[in-house]
């Protein structure tokens, strides 16, 4: 990842190696580090991730400055029920030049509405973006389509993943289910579908998303596939992944719930995703953030290498 780079006036005089600028360690939050989403623009790293009861961006002009990056709040629960976990999964977006937080309250599925050109900037009322049952929701820009509104969704008991073109930011059209949790891998303890997240490289378009009970080592990374030519609200325009691609490994488990972002210089896509060092997995603000470089097979397709081990400089 090509980062900006930074000299300190302690760094030519210190003998010692020093992390500089360039280079980082996971996790990247230790607590509250769940469902993270990553976004560069302009010099600085926003992330997000769930802290339940309200909206935080945290920022930073290096990623391993996002361990002690300022943050704020731009959204607190106004009536959080005692035993709720209530917010979940926030998301920045820009849509046609302008930034929107998309989250999930109540399972239910938000936006936070923009008017800013800058993730930094104000943001507006809520607005519920469909009337069902929703969480994790996220946007794909489809080339040639538009951008699709993505979310985990019931559909025959099973929760699943629906798409719906947005026909605002605020509001979509038709939904139509796009994913469900059949294979075994993605039935362990519950069978789930949630957390997509789009991937765009080399002309192609995926939607990772998790699969399996966040609670169990099995939450991982599976993708679906668009070919290009089909109908995108249509299922069969998709190709699930024949197995799962990011899996627990090297300490770290239920490494999953991901979005991805790009270096500053455009040139490399890294996977931010969360794992807890808890072997039965968790649901919980244990959980923590992850971000790591993916790579590519050569038949295009991403290559997300196996989950690091926690401390390892990158
Ligand atoms: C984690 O989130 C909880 C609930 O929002 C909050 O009370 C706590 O201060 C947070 N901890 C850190 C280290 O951010
Ligand atoms: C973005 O702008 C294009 C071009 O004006 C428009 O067709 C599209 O509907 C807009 N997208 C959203 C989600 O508002
Ligand atoms: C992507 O599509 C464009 C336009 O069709 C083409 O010029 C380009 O070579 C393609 N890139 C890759 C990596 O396939
Ligand atoms: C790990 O998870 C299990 C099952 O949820 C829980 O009982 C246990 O307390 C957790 N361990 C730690 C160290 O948090």
């Amino acid at each position: 990842m090509k980062f900006p780079l930074v000299t300190t006036a302690l760094s030519l005089l210190c003998t010692l190696p020093l992390t500089n600028s360039a280079t980082f360690s996971n996790p990247l939050r230790e607590i509250n580090g769940s469902d993270p989403f990553l976004v560069y623009h302009d010099g600085y790293y926003y992330l997000m991730t769930t802290t339940w009861r309200n909206l935080q961006i945290i920022r930073s002009k290096t990623l391993n400055g996002l361990k002690t990056g300022e943050s704020k709040t731009i959204y607190i629960m106004a009536n959080p029920k005692p035993e709720g976990n209530d917010v979940w999964a926030p998301e920045l977006h820009r849509i046609n030049g302008t930034w929107y937080v998309y989250y999930s309250q109540d399972r239910l599925s938000w936006v936070l509405t923009g008017g800013s050109d800058s993730p930094w900037g104000e943001y507006g009322d809520n607005k519920q973006v469909h009337t069902e049952w929703g969480i994790d929701g996220t946007v794909v820009d489809i080339p040639g389509w538009g951008h699709h509104y993505v979310f985990s969704c019931q559909r025959d008991e099973l929760q699943s993943l629906c798409i719906a073109k947005m026909v605002t930011a605020m509001s979509v059209g038709p939904i139509s289910m796009l994913s469900q949790p059949l294979e075994e891998w993605e039935r362990v303890e519950v069978p789930v579908n949630e957390g997509p997240a789009g991937l765009h490289h080399g002309n192609k378009t995926w939607i990772a998303y998790s699969a399996s009970f966040c609670k169990t080592p099995d939450y991982q990374i599976a993708t679906l596939l668009w070919d290009g030519r089909g109908d995108p609200l249509k299922a069969s325009s998709w190709k699930k992944s024949d197995r799962p691609l990011f899996s627990s490994a090297n300490g770290n488990y239920g490494t999953a719930h991901n979005g991805f972002f790009t270096s500053p210089d455009g040139t490399e896509i890294w996977n931010i995703y969360h794992a807890t060092q808890n072997a039965s997995g968790s649901c919980g603000a244990d959980r923590q953030t992850f971000a790591q470089k993916v790579n590519w097979n050569a038949d295009g397709s991403p290559d997300f290498g196996t989950p690091v081990r926690t401390g390892e400089v990158l």
